[in-house]
């Protein structure tokens, strides 16, 4: 049964990881009719002030940190966990991304609900098997991001324990490739692709993905929070079309011209189509057809690059 989505309109939303590719979206569509307030460490001021100028109020803390969350607001009707950490070091990556998890829970207790964005980069290498939720989980992303497949199986693990033993209503949503108007993979590609640096892909072709456009994952999010349980739904969340980075890179080519060099390498992340049935029977399907939401980016983000008449 699909849920029916919370209320965003007058709630008390904690969103961490705001100055993130995936939150820029949702604190466009949310503020000024939710009552935002935005965590991460700030390293760079004139993104808090940007936000600031949004409405949304901004709060300081590394998640690594133990005291970090001390005498912070804790008065959330939901609270949406977009911050991740990537570096080369182990001990900061789970501590930020896994026990900071917890802390902010913990911290957040009273929320009426939790919902933690996690990644399909938890699931081991499984060629074009599209991944259901029970499939096995593996350390996929290793050779480009050391420490993330790892820190975020270790997130969920505790999201799940904090969840069921403290009663925390909680939705873990793994997501496939995020993209729109701000960016994402896809456009890294037009980018390399512009610069004629070659793209690598897993010798198994095609590479498949489920782009998720920013306007279906603003859309699904408060579907997402309804989900939630305190024995924790665990859900892949991407377009409900699966694409290869194969035929996105064919569609760049057709608007821009451009054409991608591809080179294999088994050490590329290869295929993470995600297999929807329960994203499908909880939220509905998405709505953005992958080809218009690629063009929108180009129009967007490199409308110098588009084919004349295109
Ligand atoms: N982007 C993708 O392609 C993709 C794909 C699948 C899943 N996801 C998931 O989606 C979520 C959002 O990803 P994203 O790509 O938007 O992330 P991102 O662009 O790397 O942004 C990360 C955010 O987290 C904050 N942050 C980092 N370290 C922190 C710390 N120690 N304490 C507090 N805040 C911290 C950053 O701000 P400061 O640096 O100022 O602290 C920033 O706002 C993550 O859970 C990610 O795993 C993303």
């Amino acid at each position: 049964m699909p849920v029916q989505p919370v209320a965003i309109a007058g709630s008390k939303i904690l969103i961490t990881g705001p100055t993130g590719q995936v939150a820029a979206p949702v604190i466009d569509a949310w503020a000024g009719t939710a009552e935002l307030t935005a965590l991460a460490r700030f390293s760079d001021p004139a993104q808090r002030s940007a936000l600031e100028e949004k409405g949304v109020r901004c709060l300081a803390a590394d998640l690594a940190d133990p005291t970090a969350l001390q005498g912070l607001p804790d008065d959330f009707d939901y609270v949406v966990n977009l911050a991740v950490v990537k570096t080369d070091s182990f001990d900061y990556d789970l501590a930020a991304n896994a026990e900071g998890l917890g802390r902010l829970m913990l911290h957040c207790r009273n929320v009426r609900a939790f919902l933690h964005m996690s990644s399909t980069a938890v699931y081991e290498y499984a060629g074009h098997e599209p991944r259901a939720e029970g499939a096995p989980l593996g350390d996929n992303h290793r050779t480009m991001f050391p420490t993330y497949s790892i820190s975020k199986i270790a997130a969920e693990t505790v999201c799940r324990f904090v969840a069921r033993q403290f009663g925390i209503p909680a939705t873990i949503a793994r997501l496939s490739v995020p993209y729109g108007n701000n960016g994402g993979w896809p456009w890294y590609h037009l980018l390399m692709m512009e610069q004629g640096m070659p793209i690598d892909v897993h010798p198994e072709r095609p590479n498949l993905y489920n782009l998720l456009h920013a306007d279906d994952y603003v859309e699904k999010l408060p579907l997402l929070l309804a989900a939630a349980t305190t024995d924790v739904t665990t859900v892949n969340f991407g377009g409900s079309q699966a694409v290869g980075i194969e035929e996105w890179c064919a569609f760049l080519s057709e608007l821009t011209g451009l054409e991608p060099e591809f080179r294999d390498n088994p050490a590329a992340f290869g295929s993470l189509a995600i297999d929807s049935q329960r994203m499908h029977d909880l939220i509905g399907p998405t709505r953005v057809d992958w080809r218009e939401g690629v063009r929108n980016m180009v129009t967007t983000l490199s409308p110098q690059l588009l084919k004349p008449g295109t």
